[in-house]
């Protein structure tokens, strides 16, 4: 089971991976939440942290993913950095019990050094970029990273309206990186945009407000990942 969870990220997979974001998950009840997405289907948690700098917005920190952790110990666990410093946060979120850390491109001068520091820890990585960066930025890192997060909102709130321009971006990632890395669109994913999303290439989908503002996390999962 451990060394499965340990390639969720690296591995050939059928169907879309569904993760979903806890940022618009029930903070005060934040176990059950996750207990519950998990149950309807999901394959990850999404864990969203904003600084207040990178991002005009505050989330949360390693307390919460080790809260997840506890939660839930035998889930996936994918923390997205949106962080003006993410290198200070390798080791306290891998303590917290992450699996997968991913930064921004628009915030690192040595990036290929920080997704090898990472990977040496044991945890898969992930670099991602905002609507307004270019794919060709990444370009220099796609034998390196483990997943690809392309922006299809503006990061830092949840509820945004979908940003297609996002799509031709991660297109052009797919057809460079191999069945064994991920390429993950996050923001503004419904069951109505995540045929043409998985149709660009997609095969990791985040997605927050959709499902954790349904009645029934089960049918907006099983919606997301049959698109
Ligand atoms: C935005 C976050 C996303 C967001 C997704 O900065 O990275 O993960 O919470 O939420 P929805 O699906 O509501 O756009
Ligand atoms: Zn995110």
């Amino acid at each position: 089971m451990q060394r499965e969870k340990s390639l969720l990220f690296r591995r050939p997979i059928d169907s879309a991976l569904i993760g979903p974001s806890i940022l618009s998950a029930n903070f005060a009840d934040l176990g059950k939440d996750v207990r519950a997405v998990l149950k309807s289907g999901a394959d990850y948690i999404h864990v969203d942290v904003m600084d207040g700098h990178f991002v005009p917005n505050l989330s949360m920190g390693p307390a919460v993913c080790a809260a997840v952790r506890r939660a839930a110990p035998r889930a996936w666990i994918d923390v997205h950095l949106m962080i003006t410093n993410p290198a200070d946060f390798v080791d306290p979120f891998l303590a917290a019990g992450a699996n997968n850390l991913t930064f921004h491109i628009e915030t690192v001068r040595k990036p290929a050094a920080l997704i090898r520091q990472i990977q040496s820890k044991g945890a898969t990585a992930g670099i991602a970029i905002k609507p307004a960066t270019p794919w060709t930025a990444i370009k220099s890192l796609f034998s390196l990273a483990d997943v690809f997060l392309v922006m299809s909102v503006h990061p830092g709130f949840s509820g945004q309206k979908f940003i297609r321009s996002a799509l031709p971006k991660v297109r052009a990632i797919r057809e460079c990186i191999s069945e064994n890395q991920r390429v993950e669109l996050d923001g503004g994913v419904t069951p109505q945009n995540a045929q043409i999303c998985r149709r660009a290439g997609c095969d990791a989908l985040v997605s927050g407000s959709e499902i954790f503002e349904s009645k029934n996390f089960a049918r907006v999962i099983t919606a997301l990942r049959s698109g």
